[in-house]
C-alpha cells in the first residue's frame, strides 16, 4: 500500500481501530499499521477479523491485534481497550469507523432497529472514548498530579459521522440522529480532553465505496456521484489517508474538537 506520511510515522504507538474487518476501518487500519503502528483490529466476526489481520500484515511493523468486540457493549469494550493496552503499554489514539445502517422511513422504523442502529454509533463512540480515559489517559493525568499532560505523547480520537448528520437522508432518522449526536459527542470530548494532551476531531465522510454503500445499490450510487462537485464517489483510502493526517500531531496538531468535511462537495457547510 502507498504511504501518505513519512516512514514509521506512528512507531511504537498502538492505536485502536473499530469496524476494521471491512470498508473504511479494513483501510484505516492498515494506512496506520504501513505507518508503524501497533493497531487493535475490533469487529464483530473473528473470522473477518482473521483475514483483515493477513491483508495488513504485509505492509505492517507490528502485527495487527484482532480484537472481536460488539462496540455497544460495555464489557467487550472495556476488554478489547485493556488487550490493546496490555499489548502496547500505552493506547495512541482511538477511531471509531464501525457502523450499520437498517433504513426505514420514520412510520416503518422498528424502534428496535433505532435502538440498534444508535447503539452501535453513538454509544460505541461514547464506550472507546470513555474507556480509553479511563482506563489510561486519565490515569495519567491522575499521576501527574492533574496537570494537564504535556509530555509530547500523541494522543488523539477520530470519530465517524457522515454528510447526512446536517443534509438529511430519507430512511435514517436513527443513523443521522446518532451521527449528529457523534459530532456534538466530539466537541465535549475534545474539551474535556484538552488536559490529556489530546486531539478529538471527527471526519464527515460523502458517500464512499464500501460494502455499506453497495447496499444502496447502483442507481442510488450514481445519483450520489453526480450530486458531488468531484462527479464521482470516494474511496475509503481517501478517508484513510485523513484519519492518517488528522492522526499525526505534525500535520494537525493544532487542530481539535472539528467535524471535517470530505464529501467531494455533495454537501457545503
Ligand atoms: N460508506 C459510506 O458511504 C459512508 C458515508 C458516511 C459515513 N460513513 C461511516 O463510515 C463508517 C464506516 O462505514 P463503512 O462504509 O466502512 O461500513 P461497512 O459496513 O463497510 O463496515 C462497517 C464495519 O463495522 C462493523 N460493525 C458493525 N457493527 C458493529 C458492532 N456492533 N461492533 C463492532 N463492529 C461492528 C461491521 O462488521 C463492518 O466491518 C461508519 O461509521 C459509517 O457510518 C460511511
Amino acid at each position: 500500500m502507498q504511504r501518505v506520511l513519512r516512514d514509521g510515522a506512528f512507531a511504537g504507538e498502538t492505536h485502536i481501530v473499530t469496524g476494521a474487518a471491512q470498508g473504511i476501518g479494513l483501510r484505516v487500519a492498515h494506512a496506520l499499521a504501513a505507518h508503524g503502528a501497533r493497531v487493535a483490529l475490533v469487529d464483530l466476526d473473528p473470522e473477518k477479523l482473521a483475514a483483515a489481520r493477513e491483508e495488513i500484515r504485509g505492509d505492517a511493523v507490528e502485527d495487527p491485534i484482532p480484537v472481536p468486540c460488539n462496540v455497544a457493549e460495555e464489557e467487550d469494550v472495556r476488554r478489547a481497550v485493556a488487550t490493546a493496552l496490555e499489548a502496547g503499554g500505552q493506547i495512541n489514539g482511538v477511531v471509531n469507523v464501525a457502523g450499520i445502517t437498517r433504513d426505514a422511513r420514520i412510520p416503518k422504523k422498528s424502534f428496535d432497529d433505532f435502538k440498534l442502529v444508535v447503539g452501535v454509533h453513538l454509544y460505541g463512540t461514547f464506550l472507546f472514548t470513555r474507556e480509553v480515559a479511563a482506563q489510561d489517559w486519565h490515569v495519567r493525568f491522575k499521576n501527574a498530579g492533574n496537570a494537564p499532560l504535556r509530555d509530547g505523547v500523541n494522543r488523539y480520537v477520530v470519530n465517524f459521522s457522515s454528510v447526512s448528520a446536517r443534509n438529511g437522508n430519507v430512511g435514517q432518522i436513527d443513523y443521522t440522529a446518532a451521527k449528529g449526536a457523534i459530532e456534538a459527542a466530539t466537541r465535549t470530548t475534545a474539551r474535556e480532553f484538552a488536559g490529556y494532551g489530546a486531539r478529538v476531531n471527527a471526519i464527515s465522510p460523502g458517500p464512499i465505496n464500501t460494502p455499506m454503500l453497495a447496499g444502496v445499490g447502483e442507481g442510488g450510487i450514481k445519483l450520489m456521484a453526480a450530486a458531488t462537485l468531484t462527479g464521482r464517489i470516494g474511496e475509503p483510502e481517501e478517508m484513510a489517508a485523513v484519519v492518517c493526517a488528522l492522526a499525526d500531531p505534525k500535520i494537525f496538531g493544532y487542530a481539535t474538537g472539528q467535524v471535517f468535511q470530505v464529501n467531494g462537495g455533495l454537501y457545503l457547510a
